[in-house]
């Protein structure tokens, strides 16, 4: 069972470190790929921030490694505040990781720990770790084709595309690229300090795989030469990893509602942890599922809503849609999108929602928020054709006609066929001989031999 990167469980090397930025988009991954090493036998230390610490109680085989973060107050809500906050926590855990690193690597004395595993966007870390001269691989959560734009931003933005018109990295369009936003230097900060910290490492690690994005890895690969491996889907290699480090309660209810559906006739709806709606939105996407007689479980997590913090389904609508939807504030998504009575997602288009969807055979209705998720939308409806867009200004009429489109239309069932596929290869994949499968034996060779 050890015949790829075998030598992992020998005495020596046998520690790895890792440093998930404090998002569940991003914690979700590191964790599963935390499963994955510690299934290889690696013993695992987890860094983290006081900001959204994770729960050692429910990872008992994982030594955690608290990092004081000097950060209080309320998660952050707007895009711009997501921005800063990162780079606060940037500064804010240099010189205490820097401390509790350095006790980690005099307790684990010689050459125990073969490396540091880093989140992306915590350029400190990496820098930190390689002054300590611990060798240093990145996790980047999104896909491989949001790295290569992270990549030719500062030539973008050089060449006026950005914040304007025009692209030369098809099939995007500029609407699809990430948005600078109110606060444009701190984003053009962020993105060039993904690419810092990707460059100073010694590998990357991408949650992708190869029959979703060949093209784009090869791009990439050219692009950065130096070692890239995609081992996605990586919660199909850690199935209970993202349970596990859920940081609200998974309401697990809703399976059992599941279970009384018919195949293939519920609509999921779930904007994951972050993307935030107004008012107003919600008000028309409450109507709009409503009005399309579909069944529905919806995830309305508290804050959805922004302004006020006060997030409420509008009077009326849990009447009109009695005995045919359900809503929970957060769901076991991975189950949920695995249960036979599930017919489509509408999703922000996270790339680990958008993962977990396509591996599941689940099409799409994309409605993305910020970040990467206008990208992924392109790709969930140009490329992969497994879903489309609801785009501009959201209304109950065209909500309810996306919906019907998505779940009951013949469109729909071609998307879900398409998706059918890609959840196949999705599965080849990650089998022993597949391409993921592969690229985890020449990760774990690669962090041996570092
Ligand atoms: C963020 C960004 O939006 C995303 O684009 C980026 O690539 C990673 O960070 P988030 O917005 O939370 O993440 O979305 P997503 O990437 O989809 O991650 C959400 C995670 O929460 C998924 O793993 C999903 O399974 C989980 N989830 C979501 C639940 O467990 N329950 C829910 O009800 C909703």
């Amino acid at each position: 069972t050890m015949a790829l990167g075998g030598s992992a469980v020998a005495g020596r090397r046998r520690h790895v470190l890792l440093f998930p930025l404090a998002y569940q988009g991003h914690i979700n991954p590191m964790f599963r790929l935390a499963g994955i090493l510690h299934g290889r036998g690696f013993a695992v230390t987890v860094f983290h921030t006081h900001f959204n610490a994770p729960d050692p109680s429910r990872h008992p085989e994982y030594r955690f490694v608290p990092i004081p973060d000097g950060m209080s107050g309320p998660a952050p809500v707007a895009i711009e505040d997501v921005v800063s906050h990162i780079l606060a926590l940037n500064a804010a855990c240099e010189a205490p990781f820097r401390d509790r690193l350095a006790a980690v690597l005099e307790e684990y004395s010689g050459d125990a720990v073969a490396c540091i595993i880093v989140d992306t966007h915590l350029l400190s870390m990496v820098e930190v770790a390689t002054k300590l001269s611990v060798r240093t691989l990145v996790l980047r959560t999104g896909s491989a084709a949001c790295l290569s734009c992270f990549v030719a931003y500062p030539l973008l933005i050089k060449r006026g595309y950005l914040p304007v018109q025009g692209t030369e990295l098809p099939p995007y369009r500029v609407r699809d690229l990430m948005q600078l936003g109110k606060r444009h230097d701190l984003t053009c900060k962020l993105l060039e300090r993904v690419v810092e910290a990707v460059k100073a490492s010694s590998g990357i690690i991408l949650n992708t795989f190869d029959a979703l994005e060949r093209r784009e890895l090869v791009k990439l690969r050219r692009d950065l030469d130096m070692p890239v491996f995609d081992i996605g889907p990586l919660h199909l290699f850690s199935p209970a990893a993202a349970a596990e480090s859920s940081l609200l309660r998974q309401d697990r209810r809703c399976l059992k509602w599941l279970d009384a559906r018919p195949a293939a006739s519920v609509l999921y709806v779930s904007f994951g942890s972050l993307a935030c709606m107004s008012a107003r939105d919600l008000v028309e996407t409450a109507w709009g599922i409503a009005g399309s007689g579909v069944p529905f479980l919806w995830v309305v997590r508290p804050g959805l809503v922004a302004a006020d913090g006060l997030t409420r389904l509008p009077d009326g609508f849990e009447e009109a849609t009695r005995g045919r939807g359900m809503v929970v504030e957060w769901a076991p998504q991975e189950e949920v999108l695995r249960h036979a009575a599930v017919a489509g997602f509408w999703t922000h288009g996270g790339w680990n929602s958008t993962t977990e969807s396509v591996c599941e055979g689940v099409p799409m209705l994309c409605r993305p928020h910020f970040g990467d998720q206008m990208g992924n939308a392109r790709y969930v409806e140009h490329v992969w054709r497994v879903g489309f867009e609801v785009a501009g200004a959201l209304e109950r009429g065209g909500v309810e006609a996306a919906i019907r489109r998505l779940v009951t239309g013949s469109e729909g069932a071609e998307m879900r066929a398409r998706a059918g596929e890609l959840k196949k290869a999705a599965k080849e994949c990650t089998g022993e001989a597949g391409s993921s499968g592969l690229a985890i034996g020449k990760l774990i060779d690669h962090m041996l031999a570092l």
